[in-house]
């Protein structure tokens, strides 16, 4: 399980608080929880709504011995550990957006924030954020920018944050693990089945670049597969999203 797991009322960001640490003074797996965070950070510059006592904000700490190639991965690993946890605990299939976002019916369930430090070839520090939708407040909902759903409105009884917390730590340091010894191999099955724009036309957005084609998947790398004009390329992670067409 994981080194340490440390819990906070209130935190700027638990993925800030991590960063804050390094490179001394944390642990391989160590964890930082949050029940509200102040200045949640989403992917590309957004903000994560972090309302109180509503949601799981936690953040991993994973030394990458393979270097920042391997961290593309990561993002994979990270989505198919929280698949792990939620359909152990509550038998929900949900749905995988490349890079790393988490659906239900087609609405955002979970997210992923990876920070990184590190040179291309060197061992790198990796700070792996995960904010999952339990149970939306009213106030909150309506400063979400996107189509959101929540746990709760899935399961039929109470979801316990803490059991939740302690199926995601254990799943997501097993899958790390995994990821140590074969990469994500043995991962891209899972993905196949729960990838939400498979086969589907789709509409790539980098910056002011917008790239239309047809999502085949990802390789064992963790890039996204896009076909244009009959061929199959990889895309690279960084600041894109995948939206349908
Ligand atoms: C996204 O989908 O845009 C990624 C959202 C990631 C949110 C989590 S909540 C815990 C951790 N701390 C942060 O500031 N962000 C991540």
């Amino acid at each position: 399980l994981a080194s340490k797991v440390e819990v906070h009322c209130l935190i700027d960001s638990t993925n800030n608080f991590l960063l804050r640490r390094l490179p001394d003074h944390i642990k391989q797996g160590q964890v930082c929880i949050a029940e509200h965070q102040s200045a949640g950070r989403g992917r590309r510059g957004k903000e994560w709504v972090s309302p109180f006592g509503s949601h799981v904000y936690m953040s991993m700490y994973w030394y990458l011995e393979q270097g920042m190639s391997a961290a593309m991965g990561l993002s994979v690993v990270a989505a198919i550990a929280i698949s792990d946890a939620i359909e152990s605990l509550y038998q929900i299939k949900v749905q995988l957006k490349w890079p790393n976002d988490i659906y239900i019916n087609e609405k955002k369930l979970a997210g992923i924030l990876i920070d990184l430090e590190g040179q291309a070839l060197e061992p790198s520090h990796c700070v792996i954020g995960l904010g999952v939708n339990v149970s939306m407040p009213e106030q909150a909902s309506s400063k979400i920018d996107q189509p959101w759903t929540d746990l709760q409105t899935h399961v039929s009884t109470p979801v316990d944050r803490n059991i939740l917390i302690a199926e995601i730590i254990s799943k997501l340091t097993e899958r790390l693990h995994e990821h140590q010894e074969h990469g994500i191999v043995k991962m891209l099955d899972q993905w196949f089945k729960l990838d939400l724009y498979l086969n589907k036309p789709v509409k790539l957005v980098a910056g002011e670049k917008v790239t239309y084609g047809l999502c085949r998947g990802i390789n064992t790398q963790g890039a996204l597969l896009l076909e244009v004009e009959r061929q199959i390329k990889p895309v690279y992670g960084g600041e894109v999203s995948l939206r349908k067409c």
